[in-house]
């Protein structure tokens, strides 16, 4: 695990990384529906990149970088739930997106989770495919030619 903190309210607080990750791992299991369920070294042992956004010592939003192969996933997307809908999701999968610097980056998300679709249409996501279950299916959605953003910063 790697961590970076987002938001500059928190640059007085040392950031403990067992705590943070425990509390990435709570955020997880109350929020994201994931198949496994995470603790401190799930998160900790992980080559992951989180980034969190703090409100003082208290993680109330992650989002990770998995590097697969040649494109960065971006995973563990969530945010808590009393504070929810005040744009930190948007927040985080924005700077989660300007600090990949791979060419093409990819997410997965629900057919029925209409928020995590609609802030990745905004950030440009496109469906490329779809994975059928039993009673949903799994968009894998795609952020193609991240190259043109470092020509442009150039
Ligand atoms: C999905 C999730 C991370 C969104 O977090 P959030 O902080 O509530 O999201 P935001 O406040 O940034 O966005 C909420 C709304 O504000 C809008 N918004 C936020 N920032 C905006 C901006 N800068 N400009 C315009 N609209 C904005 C979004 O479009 C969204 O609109 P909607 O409610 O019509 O969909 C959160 O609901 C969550 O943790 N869900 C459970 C876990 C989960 O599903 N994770 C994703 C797995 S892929």
């Amino acid at each position: 695990m790697y961590v970076k903190c987002i938001n500059y309210g928190a640059l007085n607080v040392a950031i403990n990384c067992i705590d943070v990750a425990g509390q990435i791992a709570y955020l997880l299991n109350n929020n994201n529906n994931l198949r496994r369920t995470h603790n401190s070294s799930t998160i900790l042992k992980s080559n992951d990149l989180y980034l969190v956004e703090l409100w003082g010592s208290t993680v109330i939003g992650c989002v990770a970088l998995s590097n697969i192969a040649n494109v960065d996933k971006i995973i563990h997307l969530s945010v808590l739930s009393t504070v929810q809908g005040r744009g930190i999701g948007y927040k985080l999968l924005r700077t989660a997106i300007d600090t990949s610097f791979k060419e093409t980056i990819y997410m997965q998300v629900r057919n029925d989770n209409t928020k995590s679709l609609n802030l990745a249409y905004m950030n440009g996501f496109k469906v490329v495919s779809c994975i059928e279950k039993l009673n949903y299916s799994i968009f894998n959605l795609y952020l193609f030619n991240q190259g043109v953003k470092w020509n442009l910063q150039m």
